[in-house]
């Protein structure tokens, strides 16, 4: 962009404005934005090596609240307003009612956040309650905060913000376009962790949109005039923590355990769309271990100078998981979702390999001793 004769930088101006023609908006449409959108994808370069490919991370953390939730819920909490509602619900793992407080204050709406009692990460309760929703800790999982949430939505004048919202997934596919504006085309390969699997979902959505002459119903377009953007999908390889993976095993799992609380999920709201991405793709569902997991979140931070929190590491492990077990074509592009940020969820970091807390060195304050201890 100029002004004048000098070069300005462009503002992003958040996912509904920069994709209002791919999106369920009109220009009467109130968009509440936070300026969502727009992030990083960093190309990973150890992971690169290691494949022998081109390996870009999507850097989902960079959004206004710290995860690529803020991509739907512009969508939804405009949805709610346009609909006339004064308050939103959701039942969230965590990010999702982070994002949800911040969106719906910005609308002047209240926000009610249902979440499983003592198994949300320290950064997003705070989020919560900063933004001031109402917080109800419920004895149980996400998925039984779920149930509660959708039966108040039914019963109560509340406007559910949950990924079941079709408008979330509207948002949420924005992530599909902008790797493919970036990349000039679409991946071979795009991997992402699955909980309650909106996500998969929307990017699936989103590729296939790309590679279709679409057009959007709101605005009237003839589909036929319009060329498509991408002339190929990528296989959709999703992964599931092994403690939470119901889609893996085929069934749900009534007690969802692992250390990554994000995606602590037993029976996911889009299951069935889930494996129709995979279907359609070609691509797999399978699950990574907490172990591999943590060593995927250390490899980001170490390696690529890429700080995620843990379930945000399940597409990188994956990678990994599959690569050891020589299923990892080379040559080929990658692209991996890294869904939310590492402060988050810090602790993490502050551990050894082996769980063993990490010492920080203590010295007095001299010169020469702190120039000893680091081998200068
Ligand atoms: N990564 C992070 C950091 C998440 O917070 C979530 C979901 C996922 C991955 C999985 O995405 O559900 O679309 O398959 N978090 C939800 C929440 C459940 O409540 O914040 P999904």
């Amino acid at each position: 962009m100029t002004k004048g004769n000098v070069a300005v930088a462009h503002q992003w101006r958040g996912v509904i404005r920069e994709y209002a023609d791919r999106l369920p908006v009109d220009d009467a449409t109130q968009i509440v934005s936070l300026g969502e959108g727009g992030t990083p994808l960093v190309r990973a370069a150890a992971l690169s090596d290691l494949v022998q490919g081109e390996v870009f991370v999507k850097v989902e953390g960079m959004n206004p609240t710290g995860s690529f939730k803020d991509r739907g819920m512009t969508m939804a909490i405009t949805a709610a307003v346009e609909s006339g509602a004064k308050a939103v619900v959701c039942a969230s793992t965590g990010n999702t009612s982070a994002s949800a407080a911040a969106y719906a204050t910005q609308a002047g709406l209240t926000c009610a956040v249902l979440v499983p009692a003592g198994k949300i990460a320290m950064g997003k309760l705070s989020q919560a309650i900063a933004h001031g929703a109402e917080l109800i800790q419920v004895d149980g999982n996400f998925d039984g905060c779920l149930d509660v949430a959708r039966k108040l939505a039914e019963n109560y004048p509340v406007f559910l913000v949950n990924s079941v919202n079709p408008a979330r997934i509207e948002g949420q596919k924005t992530g599909a376009f902008e790797v493919v504006d970036t990349l000039g085309d679409a991946p071979d390969f795009h991997l992402l962790p699955v909980g309650n699997a909106g996500n998969i979902t929307a990017y699936w959505k989103g590729y296939r949109e790309y590679a279709e002459a679409w057009s959007n119903p709101r605005h009237g377009e003839d589909a036929a005039q319009l060329a498509p953007v991408a002339t190929r999908t990528p296989q959709m390889w999703g992964f599931q923590a092994a403690g939470s993976a119901p889609i893996v095993a085929g069934h749900p799992i009534t007690e969802p355990e692992t250390v990554a609380t994000a995606i602590r999920i037993g029976n996911p709201a889009s299951w069935e769309k889930a494996e129709e991405a995979r279907e359609e793709s070609g691509g797999v569902i399978d699950s990574v271990t907490d172990e591999e997991i943590l060593a995927a979140h250390r490899w980001l931070s170490s390696r690529e100078g890429v700080f995620v929190e843990p379930a945000s590491a399940a597409g990188v492990a994956g990678l990994l998981k599959k690569q050891a077990a020589g299923e990892v074509p080379t040559g080929k592009t990658f692209v991996i979702t890294v869904t939310g940020h590492g402060l988050k969820d810090p602790e993490w970091a502050l551990k050894n390999a082996d769980g063993s807390d990490v010492a920080p060195t203590k010295v007095p304050q001299d010169v020469e001793t702190v120039a000893r201890q680091l081998g200068l």
